[in-house]
Parts: structure tokens; C-alpha cells; sequence
């Protein structure tokens, strides 16, 4: 039996750091793991121009612990009028890692976001141009559309129309949750990756509204039937390089999620790598645990990997990870998977 395991230094390739307090009480909890994130940036108001997203980087910069081993990536929110020069020169001085598309109104501060891809086609021709990846959040927000349908909707009716049109574009799907978006990158030829929450692997629907309804489990796109967080757990577990992690952890304080209109999010820094090496070794995919938190992403983004590494150990007895994180924003409560975990970051 493997007791220990260790990893190169893990990257989260999707976080929600945000600012202020809520950065400075949640950023120690990321940062103590993983080397690097790819930082969201649906701020209030969002991360549109090189600027704001060099302000945003020092703030979180100066919230991380001293000895911090943590590398923020930063991302602009793509709008109707960002300037495509503003984002190039931006990637070419290493300031930014990608581009972050929402379509106006999927998600939490999604307002400014793109209504129609026709109108940032100049922004995303010269991020072809330039090898700068865009990350997308894939839902249409049709309110005629079932929120359930909304992501294999979208592959459909947007996704796979763009990248007919603009194939050099480097593109990574977002938090995929179903069959449907695991077949649609496996399908690709080259410029689509996907990545996979740690919440997506664990939960399924059922989760959110049997026995009661559990705020802390809903997030966007929210998570679908059984089947599909089966073939997310095959995807994660097979080693396919185009699948890696991005955890998507979205703090909100308590009050903001347990509230007659709940904000989306779940939040899991704290225990995200113990809940992926019990998931991994339930699947009997220790090996590969590696290449999804570690080597799969770096290598699609074209960064080195890690150069140094953390080790797992597995213990008798659970681990205790706190319920909540205390912020100065309130209460954050810690994603609770449901079952122990006995896997512990040393
Ligand atoms: O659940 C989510 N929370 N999904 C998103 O797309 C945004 C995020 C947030 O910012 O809270
Ligand atoms: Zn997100």
C-alpha cells in the first residue's frame, strides 16, 4: 500500500483570489500548496486593462505569506471594447498568462462579459496571432436554456463555431461538467484543453438538493447527473494531457452563500489536494496524479514545470482541516466532501 507520494509542486489553472480582506484571509490557503494559479479576474469592477491587472497582481503579491513559494498568473476579462494592442502588449511583457471570456451574465460578476463572440473577434485574432490562450467559461445564459443543458448548449452553439473559425486560437473549457464536454475536447485535434474541479470529481446534483438544499455545493456551472461526474473522473484519471486541474475555488462569505439567492461557489483551497488523492486512489490512479495537478498543465500553457515538489502522506486516522476559514470578510466555509480524508499534505 502507497502511504506517501510526492508531487512536483502542484498549479491551479483556475482560482478566485478576489480582493481586500476576502484576498488576504484565503490567498495563505492556496499559496501553501500549489506553486502557481491562473487568477480569475471577475473582480468589482473586473481586471479589463493591463493596469488593473498589474494593480491586482501586486495586491495579491502583498497578501501572500512572506515566504510564500506562489506565483500568481494573471488574466484579463475580455469585453466588448478591450483593445486587442492593450492584451498583446501585456502577454509580450509577461504580465498576463491568458485572457478570461464570460459570456455576459453566466456567473458571479459576469456583467461586463462578452453578448456576442462576432464583437471580440479583432481581441481574439491578435491573441491567435500572439499564442495567448483564452480561457472560457462555457454556459449560455438563454434563459430558455435549462441550466443543466447550458454547458453542452454551448459547445454546440458557440464554442465549437468559434473555433472553426479562429482554429490557431489556443483554448482551454473551463470547469467542464459533463459527458459532453469531456468528448468535445477529446475530439479536438490540437488548441483544446479542459480543466476539472476537485467539487466536479466528488459531487454529483443529488448533492446540492436531496435531504435539504446545501448552498455550499452550488456553483457554475453547477454540477450535472451521476453519469457525467463519471466520465469527468475518467477524463481526470486517465493521463490524456488535455485534462488538468483547476479548482475553481470561489470564496463567498457564509451569509452571501446561505441566503434565499446564494452566490455560486465552492470553495476547496484548504483541502483540495487530500480530496484529489482520495478520489485518484479510489480510481485506483495514484500514478497519475502527477500529470494532472502538475505536468498536464504547465505543458499546454508552454510554462516549465515546477521545480520543486510536496509530499502526501497517508494517515490512520482523518485529517482535520478546519470547517471554515476566517476572513475579514466573515466566515468561508471549507468544501466538505462527504467522506473522510486521509491524505495530507506534510
Ligand atoms: O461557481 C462559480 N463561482 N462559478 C463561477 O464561474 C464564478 C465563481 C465566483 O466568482 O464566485
Ligand atoms: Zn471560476
Amino acid at each position: 500500500m502507497t502511504n506517501t507520494l510526492t508531487l512536483i509542486r502542484p498549479d491551479d489553472w483556475h482560482l478566485h483570489l478576489r480582493d481586500g480582506d476576502m484576498l488576504r484571509g484565503i490567498a495563505p490557503e492556496t499559496a501553501r500548496d500549489f506553486g502557481r494559479a491562473i487568477i480569475m479576474p471577475n473582480l468589482v469592477p473586473p481586471v479589463v486593462t493591463a493596469a488593473d491587472a498589474r494593480g491586482y497582481r501586486d495586491r495579491i503579491m502583498a497578501a501572500l505569506p512572506t515566504d510564500a513559494d506562489f506565483k500568481p498568473l494573471m488574466t484579463l476579462y475580455l469585453t466588448e471594447t478591450t483593445d486587442p494592442a492593450d492584451v498583446v502588449a501585456a502577454h509580450a511583457e509577461g504580465l498576463i498568462s491568458a485572457v478570461k471570456l464570460y459570456p455576459a451574465g453566466a456567473t458571479t460578476n459576469s456583467d461586463s462579459g462578452v453578448r456576442d463572440t462576432v464583437n471580440v473577434m479583432p481581441v481574439l485574432e491578435a491573441m491567435a496571432d500572439a499564442g495567448i490562450p483564452l480561457c472560457i467559461h462555457g454556459e449560455v445564459t438563454d434563459s430558455a436554456v435549462d441550466i443543466f443543458d447550458r454547458e453542452a448548449v454551448f459547445i454546440n452553439t458557440v464554442l465549437d463555431p468559434l473555433r472553426r473559425r479562429l482554429p490557431e486560437l489556443k483554448v482551454i473549457s473551463e470547469h467542464i461538467t459533463t459527458q459532453e464536454g469531456v468528448d468535445y475536447v477529446m475530439s479536438a485535434r490540437e488548441n483544446l484543453a479542459a480543466t476539472i474541479t476537485t467539487h466536479h470529481l466528488i459531487i454529483n446534483r443529488n448533492h446540492i438538493l436531496v435531504g435539504g438544499i446545501k448552498p455550499h455545493y452550488y456553483c457554475l456551472p453547477v454540477a450535472k447527473r451521476e453519469h457525467h461526474r463519471l466520465a469527468l473522473r475518467a477524463a481526470a484519471t486517465s493521463g490524456d494531457p488535455r485534462f488538468f486541474l483547476g479548482t475553481d475555488s470561489a470564496p463567498h462569505s457564509d451569509p452571501n452563500k446561505e441566503s434565499a439567492c446564494g452566490c455560486a461557489g465552492v470553495f476547496s483551497a484548504t483541502n483540495t489536494l487530500s480530496c484529489l488523492a482520495h478520489v485518484f486512489e479510489d480510481e485506483g490512479a495514484l500514478d497519475i496524479l502527477e500529470a494532472f495537478t502538475s505536468k498536464n498543465g504547465p505543458a499546454y500553457y508552454g510554462l516549465p514545470l515546477n521545480t520543486t515538489t510536496i509530499t502526501l502522506q497517508k494517515q490512520a486516522n482523518p485529517v482535520r482541516f478546519p470547517a471554515h476559514i476566517e476572513t475579514g470578510e466573515g466566515k468561508v466555509t471549507v468544501f466538505d466532501p462527504g467522506f473522510p480524508l486521509h491524505w495530507r499534505v506534510i
